[in-house]
């Protein structure tokens, strides 16, 4: 897996935007990666996939620097997929099969496998019906799924996602959200930018906050929202149940069952008490 150090990059010879990058991805299985707008998020996961080059420091993935010729980059993207910002900077061909055929046509699948992979692929993101379809005749957040479905139908062993859910209804968000927590439990590594902070504290077991290129913070999802000022210092929210635990003296929950559970459990049996005296 990747292993970022002291990684600078600068698009012009004055600013960085990437400041002294140390990261390890072994440190979690869903990596969150949260900044404001213009902390670098995408110029880091550019420079991962190589379409960007490190200015200063190194990029090792499974311990091997990365390299830049165009073999090695093949195969570092058939075990590392991206799934940009923006679905139409991702996807090349008019009609929704060919899009996902051609890349795994490049790593030299065979045509009944590709098939195979395809449907399969498609019914993870709850897309089969957009197998026949032109591209441009889809919303934005059902070309979000195609851009997933064609990770997914490469197999890759890490995922990296530049904001997946951003311009996404909450229904095509929880759409998103179960389709990374069921790649996440098929052995996928994956690795999440958002500004969603509900969302990271859902699903990421492990988070970096970037703030103008640096790293400000790192460490495990309570460990990063318990310095509340952090977050809102670099322009960020604390996820409901940080505020719920910090303002109503509540344990710290992970999810919203535990929660009503919680709640189900000491204050209405309290109540049921009460009235039975
Ligand atoms: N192609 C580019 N040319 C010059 N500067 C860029 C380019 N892309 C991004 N930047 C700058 O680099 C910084 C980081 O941008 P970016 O990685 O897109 O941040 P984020 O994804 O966190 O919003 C910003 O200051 C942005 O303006
Ligand atoms: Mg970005």
């Amino acid at each position: 897996m990747f292993k970022i150090n002291n990684l600078t990059y600068k698009y012009d010879k004055n600013r960085k935007a990437l400041d002294n990058v140390t990261m390890d991805f072994e440190k979690g299985n869903i990596i969150g990666i949260i900044g404001s707008n213009g902390s670098g998020k995408s110029t880091l996961f550019n420079n991962l996939m190589g379409i960007l080059k490190a200015t200063e420091g190194e990029i090792l993935y499974k311990n091997k620097r990365l390299k830049y010729d165009k073999k090695s980059l093949y195969n570092l993207r058939k075990e590392v997929g991206i799934v940009f910002q923006d679905p139409d900077k991702q996807i090349f061909y008019s009609m929704v099969y060919d899009d996902l055929a051609f890349a795994l046509r490049n790593i030299g699948i065979d045509e009944n496998t590709i098939r195979e992979r395809i449907h399969k692929a498609l019914k993870a993101v709850n897309g089969e019906d957009f197998i026949d379809r032109p591209v441009h005749s889809l919303s934005f957040g059902q070309k979000k799924r195609i851009a997933i479905a064609s990770v997914i139908a490469m197999e890759n062993e890490l995922i990296l996602l530049d904001e997946p859910t951003a311009g996404l209804d909450p229904k095509s968000t929880r759409a998103i959200v179960d389709i990374i927590k069921s790649m996440h439990k098929k052995g996928k590594k994956i690795v999440i930018t958002s500004h969603d902070m509900n969302l990271i504290y859902d699903i990421c077991d492990y988070i970096y906050i970037l703030d103008k290129g640096k790293v400000l913070s790192k460490g495990s999802v309570e460990e990063v929202f318990a310095d509340s000022e952090k977050i809102l210092q670099v322009g960020l929210e604390l996820p409901w149940l940080v505020k719920i635990n910090k303002n109503m003296k509540l344990p710290l929950f992970k999810s919203e069952e535990e929660l009503y559970k919680y709640w189900n459990k000491n204050f209405i049996s309290n109540q049921v008490k009460k009235l039975s005296i």
